[in-house]
């Protein structure tokens, strides 16, 4: 038999994929704009394992399922045996016999890796501790829309047939933790050709083995502990809760540790004309204020609703 494709980190997709799924994830927010056809997973089904909550990678997985003719079974982690001592490995086996594909977003990353070995359909990583590869994609599209906007990008079109050499001259900055949305977006623009500034406070740097991958991959990341130096030639800046879901009784030495973080207005004028990113959801008044999410320079939304074209271009290509 052979072996299903699974995604489990962005760079489980090669340079040239990573830029087919990002084509085929326009093509699909183009159909879906002018009401055209594209069924293209017609009876297929998606299980979607949940140990963490979560809004926008519930509703797009299951929504776009829906819109490709599909449809998606939600597997809170209570409401199956899994919760209950099920091993992962037969709950793998199982769903396998029943759904095309299989949607997880686990606590230790390494739950996700087991999910994949046995499973027999292809395994997709909704969020990890240390991964979320499926933000990723939907980052990578937002800033290949918007790159025609950007300041210093020589030749890039703004939207629809942008080509592959986009993303060269972007340039973004991470303000905030180095954790999972920090270490995928890290390899992936190291895969998009985007330059990336980590500045993050000591202790929460993104992990080794990330920068390792990212500079195989000809993109090792500038990293810093200031701000201000990481966001000063930004077109876009990055940032990311402080707490990430299972980290909440560090709340307190975190939330000292993050001191001179936020991304707000102050910041901003650092980098008059950057753009603003944040995976969502927000904590407004922590790692970025309300008037920074509800200003022009906010594209916040844009991510949120690409995850539903990147992750329909995801899903029709890992069962193509
Ligand atoms: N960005 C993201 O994954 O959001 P949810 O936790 O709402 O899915
Ligand atoms: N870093 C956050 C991302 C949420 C989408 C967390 O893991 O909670």
């Amino acid at each position: 038999m052979t072996q299903p494709r699974h995604f489990l980190e962005i760079d489980d997709l090669s340079r040239d994929e990573l830029f087919a799924v990002l084509d085929r994830a326009e093509e699909y927010k183009h159909a879906q704009e002018n009401g055209e056809d594209h069924e293209d997973l017609d009876g297929q089904t998606l299980g979607m394992i949940f140990q963490k909550p979560s809004t926008r990678t519930r509703v797009s997985f299951e929504t776009g399922m829906t819109q490709l003719g599909g449809h998606a079974v939600f597997l809170g982690e209570d409401d199956i045996q899994l919760g209950h001592g099920e091993p992962l490995k037969d709950t793998s086996r199982t769903l396998s016999r029943y759904v095309d594909a299989v949607m997880a977003r686990v606590f230790k990353h390494h739950n996700i890796e087991v999910l994949a070995e046995y499973a027999s359909v292809p395994v997709v990583n909704g969020l990890t501790d240390d991964a979320h590869p499926c933000q990723t994609l939907a980052d990578l599209l937002t800033i290949r829309e918007h790159a025609g906007g950007f300041g210093d990008v020589s030749g890039s079109e703004s939207t629809g047939g942008a080509s592959n050499d986009t993303f060269d001259g972007v340039s973004v900055a991470w303000v905030g933790d180095g954790n999972n949305v920090a270490q995928s977006f890290a390899i992936g623009a190291a895969l998009a050709g985007i330059d990336l500034t980590v500045a993050t406070p000591p202790g929460y740097e993104i992990d080794d083995d990330v920068r390792e991958r990212a500079r195989e991959l000809g993109g090792e990341p500038e990293t810093t502990t200031d701000p201000v130096e990481a966001i000063e030639d930004a077109d876009v800046i990055y940032t990311d809760v402080w707490i990430s879901m299972g980290q909440e009784d560090e709340r307190d030495v975190r939330m000292d540790d993050f001191e001179g973080f936020q991304v707000n207005e102050e910041l901003l004028s650092y980098a008059p004309d950057a753009s603003v990113m944040h995976c969502l959801p927000a904590h407004r008044g922590e790692e970025i204020t309300d008037a920074v999410v509800e200003s022009d320079r906010s594209i916040v939304f844009d991510q949120a609703e690409n995850r539903l074209h990147a992750q329909k271009a995801l899903l029709s290509w890992l069962l193509d």
